[in-house]
């Protein structure tokens, strides 16, 4: 599919050449204690929000993350289980698997407590996950399933599902749109890509989780994104 490949050439620019504030909007970064990101891992942030929460870590969790980008989170996911394989990240594009390498030699320099094995990158599509049935105890995604189309966003969510053990965990962070786009963004495939013009309502999105057989659903932050008009901007 066409704007599959405009995806993938996207990142693999993005990889190649750290492309600040490419996709989605910058949140502050997790401040914990002697963690430290590297400055190329912050420029390859190409994020939302964070899908890290203690929360979700106690008790060692084997942690699946799905386009892996730069890194950062799967650093601050490693940060809490601190055990070699502790982290699975999984990326379609190689450039960006070797770019992640780079930049976790980086982190371990940078880090005394992080060892790059705590990762394990696995060359993969999030449509087709190359991880075992009920393995996974937290699965998550940042800025990807938002550029999908209805019938990959919903074969990617069967996946996460599939990849889930029973009471695993699915989190995401996404951009959502609440209201109308029209089909002339909806269909250009780079803006896309920038996670720009796939988003749907949160509504809409919660309905595919619960349909694909996700249980109860928790919101944790909602933040508002270039708001052209922030007095009439209601939550
Ligand atoms: C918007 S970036 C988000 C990166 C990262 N999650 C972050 O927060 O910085 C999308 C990521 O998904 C990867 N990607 C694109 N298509 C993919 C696919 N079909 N399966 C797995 N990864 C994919 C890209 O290479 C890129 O690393």
């Amino acid at each position: 599919m066409e704007y599959l490949k405009t995806t993938h050439d996207v990142y693999k620019e993005a990889a190649i050449t750290p492309d600040v504030g490419l996709c989605c909007t910058t949140t502050p970064l997790w401040k914990l204690p002697g963690l430290i990101i590297p400055i190329r891992m912050q420029e390859m942030n190409y994020g939302c929000g964070s899908t890290v929460h203690p929360r979700d870590l106690s008790g060692n969790p084997k942690v699946l993350y799905v386009g892996v980008g730069g890194g950062m989170e799967l650093l601050q996911f490693a940060y809490f289980s601190r055990e070699k394989g502790g982290v699975v990240g999984v990326d379609v594009v190689d450039e960006m698997l070797e770019a992640s390498k780079d930049n976790f030699k980086l982190a371990e320099n940078e880090n005394n407590w992080f060892k790059s094995d705590f990762v394990t990158l696995k060359k993969g599509d999030a449509l087709n996950l190359p991880v075992p049935d009920n393995s996974i105890d937290v699965a998550a995604q940042n800025c990807l399933f938002n550029i999908f189309k209805m019938t990959e966003l919903k074969q990617a969510l069967k996946e996460m599902y599939r990849v889930l053990k029973t009471n695993g965990r699915l989190v995401m962070s996404d951009p959502i749109c609440d209201q109308p786009m029209n089909e002339t963004l909806r269909n250009d495939d780079r803006l896309r890509a920038l996670c720009l013009s796939g988003s749907i309502p949160l509504k809409e999105y919660i309905k595919m989780l619960t349909d694909v057989g996700f249980g109860t659903i928790e919101i944790r932050a909602k933040r508002p994104y270039r708001i052209l008009d922030p007095l009439n901007y209601r939550y």
